[in-house]
């Protein structure tokens, strides 16, 4: 793989994590208490606009959140970890993947438990969309997202109403 100068940006380049470990305040109200989805979607939406930020060196507003699937309870005491990087660029739209992952420190147990696409819309000084820089593809996956991305804007756009 050859590595992009460095005045490029890459899905590499935009990466974001943030990371906490879940405290009772998380919690649901279910008998047997796991984290509250809500609290997992904040620190979702919050990591993928860093991502974003960092691409387009300004501010974004979250335009979309695709479907977020808890496949399995992430409980309270675990750490959770939340990467994102940017997989597709429009000419003001920003596409964001998500991968959340939680760990069972005591036991070094790590499972991937959501993923979750986003798209921000850079804003200039007067609040309006504004063009965002071009994304440089490095490497294979690189490609295989922002070609699901490509996709899945196509369809968002063709539903827009
Ligand atoms: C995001 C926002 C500024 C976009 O405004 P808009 O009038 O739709 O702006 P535009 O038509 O110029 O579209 C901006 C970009 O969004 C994309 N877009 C807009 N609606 C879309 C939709 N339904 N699906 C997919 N993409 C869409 C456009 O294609 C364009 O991207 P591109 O330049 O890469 O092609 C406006 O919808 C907004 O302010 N929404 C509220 C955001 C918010 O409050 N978020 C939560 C707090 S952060």
């Amino acid at each position: 793989m050859t590595k992009a100068p460095e005045h490029l940006r890459t899905p590499h380049t935009s990466e974001a994590i943030v990371a906490d470990l879940m405290m009772p305040h998380h919690a649901n109200g279910l008998k047997h208490p796991s984290v509250f989805g809500g609290v997992i979607m904040s620190m979702v939406d919050r990591c993928a606009a860093l991502s974003a930020m960092r691409h387009c060196g300004g501010q974004v507003t979250t335009l979309s959140i695709d479907r977020i699937l808890f496949k399995e309870p992430i409980r309270v005491g675990e750490l959770v970890e939340v990467r994102a990087r940017v997989v597709h660029v429009g000419r003001t739209s920003i596409a964001v993947l998500a991968d959340v992952y939680a760990e069972h420190i005591a036991r070094a147990v790590r499972r991937h438990t959501n993923e979750c696409w986003l798209t921000f819309v850079h804003l200039g000084d007067d609040g309006k969309p504004a063009p965002v820089p071009r994304l440089h593809l490095e490497t294979d996956e690189d490609r295989l997202r922002n070609a699901v991305a490509v996709r899945r804007r196509e369809q968002a756009l063709a539903e827009r109403q």
